[in-house]
């Protein structure tokens, strides 16, 4: 009886050949949560601006996973209502109708160790022209990839849409651990306004989307990732990692059972959460 009931509760997180959109999909973390639907039986639909990326995304799933593994990849830009419409109707054309959507492209501009963007980011000197396409990516993209794709799935009574924020969807960062002995004030890089900004808006929408959906069949939650290890340098990675009581980053491989778990039946009585997976670095 026991087994019998572990057996059921792991078929929750099988995906079924469901079709899961991730936009940002041939990024540092698009690739991993790629990985996560293709190992929990589903479709991953890559949506990037970067063809370059996504061709190369592609041929890392295919060798790993096979040449007949379940992915697919468009050149899209979420920014633009109407190209999300286009590439959702090829979506459909192609692969079926759309179960899940993870809202996880975002501009990453690198403050961590190895850049020097001078003072440029800081909140005095932030362009207009970076807030409002920091916004266009990590918030607009994601309230219009809800819009067009979280629509089929109320009209079909099913689906999931998960945002993915960030431990400074949380907490401020701490902008000590951006700091460079040698510049002046002025000259030090920060973690970008538009940054916090997202990633706290993101669990905004999530709370609306999960409400406003509930009846339809259409969870809504958001996961809260800490930083990846990817090439930080040492200095910074001390700061960091002394903020957080694990005492290390994440491998970058380690929110892909989170992301299968929050995408699948596995997660069904879950709507409007917030997961947050870090260390514990945002109890401190
Ligand atoms: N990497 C981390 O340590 C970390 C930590 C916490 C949260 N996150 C969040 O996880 C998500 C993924 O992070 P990542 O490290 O993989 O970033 P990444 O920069 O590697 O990937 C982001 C992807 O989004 C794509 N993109 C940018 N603008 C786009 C647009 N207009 N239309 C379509 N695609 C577009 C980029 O081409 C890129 O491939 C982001 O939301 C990030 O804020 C990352």
């Amino acid at each position: 009886m026991a087994k019998e009931y572990a057996a059921n509760t792991m078929s929750r997180f099988n995906l079924g050949g469901r079709i899961i959109v991730i936009t940002g999909g041939a990024g540092l973390l698009g690739v991993q949560h790629a990985e996560a639907v293709i190992e929990g039986g589903g479709t991953a639909v890559l949506l990037d601006i970067k063809k370059e990326a996504i061709d190369a995304a592609m041929v890392r799933l295919r060798d790993k996973y096979g040449k007949d593994c379940s992915v697919v990849g468009y050149v899209t830009d979420i920014t633009g209502e109407e190209s999300i419409r286009c590439v959702s109707e090829r979506i459909v054309r192609d692969c079926g109708s759309v179960y899940g959507l993870i809202n996880n492209a975002a501009n990453n501009p690198k403050v961590e160790g190895n850049a020097a963007n001078m003072g440029a980011f800081q909140f005095e000197n932030f362009p207009m022209s970076m807030w409002l396409g920091d916004i266009a990516v990590g918030l607009t993209g994601a309230f219009l990839c809800a819009k067009v794709f979280g629509s089929g799935m109320a009209e079909r009574g099913n689906g999931v849409i998960l945002n993915i924020s960030s431990d400074l969807g949380i907490i401020a960062p701490d902008q000590r651990i951006y700091r460079k002995d040698g510049l002046a004030d002025n000259e030090q890089t920060v973690k970008p306004v538009t940054y916090s900004v997202i990633k706290h808006g993101l669990i905004g929408l999530t709370k609306y989307l999960a409400t406003y959906y509930a009846e339809k069949g259409v969870r809504c939650n958001a996961l809260c990732p800490a930083g990846v290890y990817n090439g930080q340098n040492e200095e910074f990675l001390k700061k960091l990692t002394n903020l957080i009581p694990m005492g290390r980053m994440a491998h970058v491989d380690e929110y892909k059972s989170t992301i299968l778990y929050m995408i699948s039946e596995a997660s069904s009585y879950m709507t409007g959460s917030v997961v947050v997976v870090d260390g514990g670095r945002t109890v401190w």
